[in-house]
């Protein structure tokens, strides 16, 4: 009786809430469309049921209404436990929860971002247990404006279920013209007044600032990155934000969103498998951020570039399956964040656990049944380290469309499995699609990219086992020295406290410090004069190698002046005929050159370059690395002398402050040993 009327009284406050708000705009009004005598209390096992109007649609299983657009989909209100609608209603319908893409035509040099609209609605499936439902939109080529490409919206309520799944089936026929597409996601758009608090990891949750307190800020080296001069919770003044300071590898992001503290209610976005998201494990995306705004993100080029993306052409045909992404709500009793985020992860954990979902009616999401699984073990073999095949310890392995080595991290167009092996090398991956796939692999504290030799043919059912696979990393010699440790991050070199004008406090004394603003300007105050020198055997990478290598800010020009590190070495018994090796792993590059010198840093011409190299924009965008590459230089004994040594390593491009790369490894080899 309590809860009912407690029920009945926040639902007047909600109502009278939003009429308050929306006394003049009746198109604001969340749910004017509902006939109001429609909301009852239910217990929380009640039938899934449609409800169809004009021009909506609601699915409601007595714990969640979910409120689309018809024939759209777009999300127009998400109702629970009290909360008429968690989306932000001051927004326009269309506005507050959609799928959308970036798309282009190759030729043209235009992109656009399109909310993604259905034509068409139609009921897929309609038990007391669950219903799907589907908007699509089929191309029309006589109205070649617009994207070619079929698309199929699809929103799923199960009885019992404290939110909803979204999927979309994405189809480019055979013979349409050329498509670019360079993101794809979900958005959902979320009352601010309600959620304050954002969560996506154990140790980065807290109160955020509102869309207004970054409006009233002073805009940072880009727009993204605000100063909070004037925030509505004084406490948050002077902290810097950035919606890219919460973004996260694939591999470590399965649950994000946003608490209200005050209604003691959470929303969340879980990503139950990583099949459908594109780039493999490494690939970084945002993930929540001011608005209060919560994203699923297939792909995007953020730290990969303009590159990334489907692209397809000469009437390549292309279809792909998107999620199913589950919408969580949950609610608590304690007031404490820190219960809404642990049912969270129980949460994620559970769906994590039920993929691949059963329930999904598309025939283009294949059951468990239809699925195929690998097995295996991974063994290194470097004989400069050991005899023996060592395990390769909690390596990534992964399946993905057949390519070139390492090809994996720019995919987006296929669909990818990937697991860990265990310490001793094995490894399993189940509930892969039927196809054919490049098996590859890299293992921390292993350089380089592993691919198996043979592609691999999954069927429906197929068991493989592989046996021993043996990766054997680039090596041509034994090691004189290394900096750093092969991992695909520069995280176990310095990286520099931010200015304190430029904090984010729930970064200090954190072990992601990368994340803060404005770093790569700090390298101008540690280095104001003089480049980095590393002294091998004297120097610590822990502090001595700055973590990304960007250009100076001139004192006397204020221009970003191009920088030179050196790495000092002493050798013995130089080898004149022998061939050493220099190995450079860099887990991020931007707009950089990387010309290596050997002995003489005014040699008119380097003697190895990397060119002009990539447009991650990881520095910017505080990422903890960008695309991972791999350069082998061979250094002629010739060029080297007994006793002391220098390797220059010059940062060519200048001009630019977000111009830089992030070493990952570096090591150098003497000749190749005999009996290697
Ligand atoms: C495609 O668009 C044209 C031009 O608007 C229209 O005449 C035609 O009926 C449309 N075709 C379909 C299948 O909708
Ligand atoms: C669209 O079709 C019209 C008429 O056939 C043509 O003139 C125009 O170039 C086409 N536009 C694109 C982008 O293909
Ligand atoms: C303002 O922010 C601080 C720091 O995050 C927080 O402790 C406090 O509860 C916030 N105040 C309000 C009214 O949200
Ligand atoms: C990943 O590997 C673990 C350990 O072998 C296994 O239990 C799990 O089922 C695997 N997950 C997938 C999705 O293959
Ligand atoms: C250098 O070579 C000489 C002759 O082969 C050898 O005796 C000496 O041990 C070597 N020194 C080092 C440091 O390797």
């Amino acid at each position: 009786m309590e809860r009912v009327q407690e029920f009945l009284v926040l639902r007047f406050l909600a109502i009278a809430f939003t009429l308050f708000l929306h006394v003049d705009s009746a198109e604001n009004t969340p749910n004017r469309w509902i006939p109001q005598n429609a909301v009852q209390e239910q217990m929380p096992s009640s039938p899934v049921k449609l409800s169809k109007w004009k021009d909506h649609v609601m699915l409601d299983n007595g714990i969640v209404k979910l409120t689309l657009l018809s024939p759209s989909g777009l999300i127009a209100g998400i109702q629970y436990k009290g909360v008429e609608n968690v989306l932000d209603y001051h927004l326009r319908e269309p506005r507050r929860g959609y799928w959308d893409i970036v798309w282009s035509r190759p030729q043209e040099g235009k992109s656009f971002f399109y909310e993604l609209e259905g034509t068409s609605f139609k009921v897929i499936a309609e038990t007391e247990d669950m219903i799907e439902i589907s908007f699509t939109r089929i191309w029309n080529s006589s109205l070649n404006y617009s994207y070619p490409l079929n698309v199929d919206i699809r929103y799923i309520m199960l009885r019992g279920s404290s939110g909803f799944y979204s999927y979309g089936i994405m189809e480019h026929l055979e013979g349409w013209p050329d498509l670019n597409i360079d993101e794809a996601r979900i958005s959902f758009k979320l009352h601010d007044a309600t959620f304050r608090y954002m969560a996506i990891s154990d140790d980065i949750q807290r109160i955020m600032p509102t869309a207004r307190d970054r409006m009233g800020g002073r805009v940072l080296d880009y727009k993204e990155a605000v100063l909070l001069t004037n925030p509505s919770n004084t406490t948050l003044k002077g902290e810097v934000d950035d919606k890219y300071q919460y973004s996260y590898d694939n591999k470590d992001c399965f649950v994000h969103g946003w608490i209200s503290t005050d209604r003691d209610i959470g929303f969340w976005v879980i990503t139950p498998s990583n099949e459908f998201r594109a780039g493999g494990p490494m690939k970084n995306e945002l993930t929540s951020h001011v608005g209060p705004t919560s994203l699923a993100i297939f792909f995007s080029g953020h730290y990969a570039g303009p590159n990334f993306g489907i692209r397809l052409r000469n009437g390549e045909p292309w279809k792909k399956v998107l999620g199913p992404v589950f919408i969580y709500l949950n609610s608590g009793s304690s007031n404490k964040p820190s219960t809404l985020w642990a049912d969270a992860k129980e949460q994620m954990q559970k769906e994590t656990q039920k993929w691949p979902y059963d329930f999904p009616s598309s025939e283009d999401f294949p059951r468990a049944n239809k699925r195929g699984t690998i097995t295996g073990r991974l063994l290194v073999r470097d004989t400069y380290l050991s005899q023996e095949l060592m395990p390769a310890k909690l390596a990534y392995v992964g399946l993905a469309p057949p390519g070139d080595v390492g090809s994996w991290q720019m995919d987006t167009k296929g669909y990818q499995f990937w697991n860990q092996t265990d310490e001793n090398g094995y490894f399993t991956i189940r509930d892969v699609r039927k196809g054919t796939y490049s098996l590859n692999a890299w293992a921390p504290g292993v350089m380089g990219d592993y691919k198996y030799e043979i592609d691999i043919v999954i069927t429906p059912g197929s068991q493989i086992q592989l046996g021993n696979l043996v990766y054997n990393p680039p090596r041509n010699g034994p090691t004189l020295w290394e900096i750093g440790i092969p991992d695909r991050t520069p995280a176990e070199f310095y990286v520099p406290d931010p200015t304190p004008e430029f904090r984010n406090p729930i970064f200090i004394n954190h072990n992601e410090k990368y994340r803060q603003y404005g770093l790569w300007n700090r390298y101008t105050d540690l280095y104001p004069d003089q480049d980095l020198v590393y002294t091998v055997g004297i120097s610590d990478y822990k502090k001595d190698w700055f973590y990304a290598h960007v250009n100076r800010k001139s004192i006397s020009t204020n221009k970003y002046e191009a920088t030179t590190w050196q790495v000092s070495f002493d050798l013995t018994n130089v080898t004149n005929g022998g061939t050493y090796t220099l190995q450079i792993a860099l887990a991020s590059a931007s707009y950089a050159e990387i010309q290596v010198r050997i002995n003489n840093p005014n040699a008119p011409l380097p003697h190895f370059t990397t060119r002009l190299i990539g447009k991650d924009n990881a520095i910017a965008r505080h990422g903890g690395h960008g695309l991972y590459s791999l350069y082998s230089v061979n250094v002629p004994g010739l060029q080297l002398v007994n006793g002391r040594n220098i390797i220059y390593l010059k940062k060519s491009r200048r001009g630019y402050p977000f111009s830089g790369a992030m070493y990952d490894y570096i090591r150098f080899e003497g000749p190749p040993e005999v009996n290697h």
